[in-house]
């Protein structure tokens, strides 16, 4: 049985075998603050899909498949990728195999079926954007953090998923007899919408405890930051949703397609009580997308007792030299392992200064240690 007291896993060795562009070689991690430098299109930020597709067994790019992430040049039609863990108390040597049709992992060499031990949250900065500009992102990404944490939220939204597919193929093609069908359909997706909305007001309460006050940790200033959700089905129970789709039938059989739903629904980021998109610069969209990422990690660590390993693609851009220095002094100082790159010079300097930080320079897929 392994150990609970400790301040959970980091990444202390990996070597990867035909993963993208990476070559083979052995990268040792320091237990806190990784600096990866290099100019683009050398392999930071598949360097940070590799550790998040052994942590999350999944890669964070969207429409990403294993025809994309095995090597081009490679002959050998299998991605290998070893790690070692470590919580300070223990090693764990942890290991997968992947090829076109398996994804294959080990621990301690033996094959585990059940999912890794901890988890990695990735903050693209392309995400700050996304987040302020699209309700489908943003809906998205909180079903993805909120299901991370919380293994029967995906898997009843994976079945509104589906039961939401069914109705509306219902209501395109309305063959013969398809109202029953529809009456029956409408009982699972009652069900699963009072329980997601439930899970999602309830999420969103927890962040919203954080999301002030890491903003005010991170860059000093005060700003009110609050994310809520949008929904006509907010504390509305299985019943009342129920009857509202079975009211709202002859519309959206005029329509062909559901038209209310928590498919739908929207999730508002508010700074200060205005809408942040509207309202804030660029530079401060991303302060405050970062500072909602950093309030997840914390609820994170609050639920599972313990940091997710915390991987920062390029966030340099926006952010004037002030808030690198500040989202600097904020990664020194909290205990999780933080893997952070950049292509930008100064930015890179600014993370040199990090004292008990390592640095590694990255160039064409090879990463050497810089110390
Ligand atoms: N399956 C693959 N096999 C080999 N090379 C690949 C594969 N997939 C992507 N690459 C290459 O990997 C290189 C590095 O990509 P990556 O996105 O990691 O760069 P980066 O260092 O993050 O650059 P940037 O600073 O521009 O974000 C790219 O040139 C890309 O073409
Ligand atoms: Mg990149």
């Amino acid at each position: 049985m392994l150990s609970e007291k400790h301040n959970g896993w980091k990444l202390e060795k990996l070597q990867v075998q035909n993963f993208r562009n990476l070559k083979t070689s052995l990268f040792n991690f320091a237990p806190g603050i990784n600096c990866i430098l290099g100019q683009n299109g050398n392999g930071k930020t598949n360097l940070l899909e590799a550790v998040y597709f052994t942590t999350n067994r999944k890669s964070f790019r969207k429409n990403t498949d294993y025809a994309q992430m095995i090597n081009i040049e490679g002959a050998n039609p299998e991605i290998v990728i070893q790690a070692v863990f470590s919580n300070g108390v223990e090693l764990l040597p942890y290991s997968l195999r992947l090829t076109e049709t398996t994804d294959e992992r080990y621990i301690n060499n033996k094959l585990e079926k059940k999912k890794f031990i901890t988890s990695s949250v990735f903050i693209n900065p392309f995400d700050a954007y996304s987040f302020h500009t699209s309700s489908s992102f943003r809906r998205q990404w909180i079903d993805s953090h909120i299901s991370l944490g919380d293994r029967e939220y995906r898997q009843i939204l994976t079945r509104f998923q589906k039961s939401m597919r069914f109705r509306n193929s219902l209501l395109g093609y309305q063959a013969k007899g398809y109202a029953g069908q529809l009456m029956a359909i409408d009982e699972q997706v009652a069900e699963y919408s009072a329980f997601l909305t439930h899970r999602r007001n309830e999420f969103l309460a927890a962040l919203n405890q954080y999301i002030t006050s890491t903003f005010r940790e991170i860059f000093s200033e005060e700003h009110t930051l609050e994310l809520t959700l949008e929904s006509i089905f907010t504390h509305w129970d299985k019943k009342r949703i129920f009857d509202f789709y079975r009211h709202q039938e002859s519309t959206d059989a005029k329509a062909g397609v559901t038209q209310v739903g928590i498919h739908r629904d929207d999730f508002i980021f508010s700074f200060n009580g205005l809408n942040a998109f509207e309202f804030c610069s660029l530079g401060q969209q991303k302060m405050a997308f970062l500072s909602l990422i950093f309030a997840y990690i914390e609820l994170f660590r609050y639920k599972f007792r313990s940091y997710p390993l915390v991987l920062i693609d390029d966030v340099s851009g926006e952010l004037d030299s002030q808030r690198w220095k500040n989202l600097v002094q904020y990664l020194e100082k909290k205990n999780f392992q933080v893997l952070i790159t950049t292509a930008n010079e100064n930015f890179g300097k600014e993370l040199e200064k990090i004292p008990a930080s390592k640095k590694f320079y990255i160039e064409h897929g090879t990463l050497t240690n810089h110390g």
